[in-house]
């Protein structure tokens, strides 16, 4: 038993898609969740620049005694799960593009998938690889969509914007027969009701959220690292830039307040060498 926190982040709001699994599927364990505000939108930044920034917040949250380290971020999974993972080898850490492939093949069957990304995630093929190395007669189809996070973060997940950038990026994805759709970025799922409006009833979107947390549970019980049962949950939410909005938007799309949200500061208190 280890009543550590599990340390997850992202760019901004959408790893908390993962923080929600987490508190509905594993109510005993405490989060420790940074976004990196400072530097949100990733989306169009290079992947060299993202890698950087993961493995300081990874350290970061290794820091605060997480006993776990989630990458909810596609764009951190794509390029520094293998970099963390040398870094921190008593650590366990965790992406979510091999839980998102795994569950988009099972629900496939071998027909085409698509992928809602950011540039960033396109760009690395990373879904593309995962799924072609365990299902190479699988299609799939990629799509960018650099809208998409601007709008979770300010709040329009629900408004016409929305549902016009989902028609947009959607589009393609049907047309070229997709009836499988895999949320490739963590913020995506706070627009599914505007994509699933896109895409039409014969098409299942996938939220990687869901198997990454089944993954922390196996994770956790094989380490024998979960916390304690009927023990109270603490959780700690730290951004990099202004926490104004955060926790108001956050604590809606995790559906529980957020009391407090503290200020990590990169050259203070992480990232001395990035700054
Ligand atoms: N939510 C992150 C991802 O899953 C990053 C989105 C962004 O900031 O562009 O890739």
């Amino acid at each position: 038993m280890n009543p550590a926190p599990i340390g997850v982040f992202d760019s901004g709001l959408g790893g908390l898609t993962v923080v929600a699994q987490i508190l509905n599927k594993l109510p005993d364990e405490s989060v420790v969740y940074l976004a990196d505000t400072a530097h949100v939108p990733y989306g169009e930044r290079p992947l060299d620049e993202i890698r950087g920034f993961a493995l300081d917040i990874t350290a970061f949250l290794h820091g605060l005694g997480a006993k776990m380290v989630v990458m909810a971020c596609n764009m951190s999974s794509a390029t520094a799960l293998g970099p963390a993972r040398e870094a921190f080898p008593d650590t366990p850490v965790l992406g979510v593009i091999q839980p998102g492939s795994r569950a988009a093949i099972r629900v496939a069957a071998g027909r085409p998938v698509g992928v809602l990304a950011t540039t960033g995630t396109v760009s690395s093929r990373a879904y593309s690889t995962a799924i072609r190395a365990a299902a190479p007669e699988i299609e799939v189809y990629e799509q960018a969509c650099p809208e998409f996070v601007p709008l979770v973060e300010s709040g329009e997940s629900e408004s016409a914007r929305a549902y016009a950038a989902a028609r947009r990026c959607v589009e393609p994805l049907v047309k070229a027969g997709v009836r499988t759709i895999i949320l490739g970025c963590t913020h995506y799922p706070f627009l599914s009701s505007a994509i699933a409006a896109a895409a039409g009833p014969s098409v299942r979107l996938i939220d990687p959220a869901e198997e990454t947390a089944l993954q922390i549970d196996n994770t956790l019980t094989e380490l024998g690292a979960r916390a304690p049962l009927a023990t109270a949950p603490r959780h700690r939410f730290f951004c990099t830039g202004d926490p104004d909005g955060f926790a108001e938007i956050g604590g809606k799309f995790i559906r529980s307040r957020i009391e407090r949200v503290e200020r990590a500061v990169w050259g203070v208190d992480l990232g001395k060498v990035l700054a």
